[in-house]
C-alpha cells in the first residue's frame, strides 16, 4: 500500500517497528525476498491482507483470503546454520496462540499447525546463503484467523471457527512478533536444542505409525523422535533407523491427532 523504497534500511529496534502493509500481493514471501535482496534490514515485516499466490512448502498453493494473518519476517541471523528453524517458528506460533487464545495445538513436523486434526497455519522458510554465510532468512507465516470458509479438500480450520471470536489482525501480528522475538533471542543464545523438549511435547506423531510420501513412493514408518538438528528419526518396516530432514520432500499422513 503506498510508495515503498526498497533496501538501505537499518535493522529495526524491535520486530514490528517497520511493517510494510499491503492490501493484496501474490505472496508476502516473494516481496520479502526482493526486499531482503535489496538490503532491507533485520526484523522488517511484509504483511498482506490477502495473497493471490500464497505459497506453502514445495510450491503448494496456500489459500490466503482476507481475514487471515499472512506475513513474512526478514532476518539476518548471526548463526552458521539454521537447522530446525522452521520447527522453532512453528513452536513459537503455537505457544503464542496457546498462551493467549486456544489449546491444545499440535505441531506436525516440520511446519504445520493443527487443531483437532485440522490445519490452522503453516510456516515457509526461505534463505539465501553466500559461501557458508547466511545472507538472509525469510520466515513466512500464515494463520487462519477470522477467515471461516475453505475449499473442501483443505481440511482446515481457523481461530474464528474454533473460538468464535474475531481478532484484530494487526494487534495479533504485533503481539505475535513481540512474543517470537523474545524466543528468537533466547534461541540465539542457547541454540535449537534448548527448545527440543517443547517441540517434542507438541508433536503428536512421536511414537506413532505414519505414512511418509517421498518422491519415491509411500512408506509406513514409526516416528521415534525429533533429533538434535530437527530431523525426524524413524524406524522403517525392517526396524532400520531412518533420519528424514526437512529438506526432503515428505508428506506425512497422520493417524487422527
Ligand atoms: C505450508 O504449510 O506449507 C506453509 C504455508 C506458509 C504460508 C505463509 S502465508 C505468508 C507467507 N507467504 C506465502 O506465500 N507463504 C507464507
Amino acid at each position: 500500500m503506498g510508495w515503498i523504497k526498497m533496501g538501505e534500511s537499518q535493522p529495526v529496534k524491535y520486530w514490528g517497528e517497520r511493517i510494510y502493509k499491503y492490501s493484496c500481493v501474490t505472496s508476502t514471501n516473494n516481496i520479502a525476498k526482493d526486499f531482503a535482496g535489496a538490503g532491507e534490514g533485520d526484523g522488517s515485516v511484509i504483511w498482506a491482507l490477502e495473497q493471490s499466490g500464497g505459497r506453502g512448502r514445495w510450491e503448494r498453493f496456500w489459500f490466503s483470503p482476507p481475514g487471515g494473518l499472512w506475513f513474512s519476517l526478514i532476518l539476518r541471523p548471526p548463526v552458521q546454520n539454521l537447522e530446525g528453524i522452521t520447527l522453532l517458528f512453528s513452536l513459537w506460533v503455537i505457544q503464542f496462540l496457546e498462551e493467549t487464545l486456544l489449546k491444545p495445538l499440535h505441531l506436525c513436523w516440520p511446519n504445520d499447525i493443527y487443531m483437532r486434526g485440522k490445519k490452522m497455519g503453516g510456516i515457509l522458510a526461505e534463505t539465501k546463503t553466500r559461501d557458508t554465510r547466511i545472507e538472509w532468512l525469510v520466515m513466512g507465516i500464515g494463520i487462519n484467523v477470522n477467515n471461516a470458509q475453505f475449499p473442501q479438500d483443505l481440511n482446515a480450520t481457523s481461530i474464528f471457527l474454533e473460538k468464535e471470536t474475531c481478532l484484530d489482525i494487526e494487534c495479533t501480528l504485533k503481539e505475535l512478533l513481540h512474543f517470537m522475538e523474545q524466543k528468537y533471542r533466547s534461541y540465539l543464545k542457547l541454540g535449537f536444542i534448548s527448545f527440543l523438549p517443547e517441540i517434542t511435547e507438541h508433536c503428536p506423531m512421536i511414537g506413532k505409525e505414519v505414512e511418509i510420501a517421498y518422491y519415491r513412493g509411500t512408506h509406513r514408518m514409526k516416528v521415534m523422535a525429533i533429533g538434535e538438528k530437527g530431523q525426524l528419526i524413524t524406524l522403517n518396516r525392517d526396524n532400520h533407523r531412518e533420519e528424514i530432514t526437512s529438506a526432503e520432500k515428505v508428506t506425512l499422513m497422520l493417524p487422527s491427532i
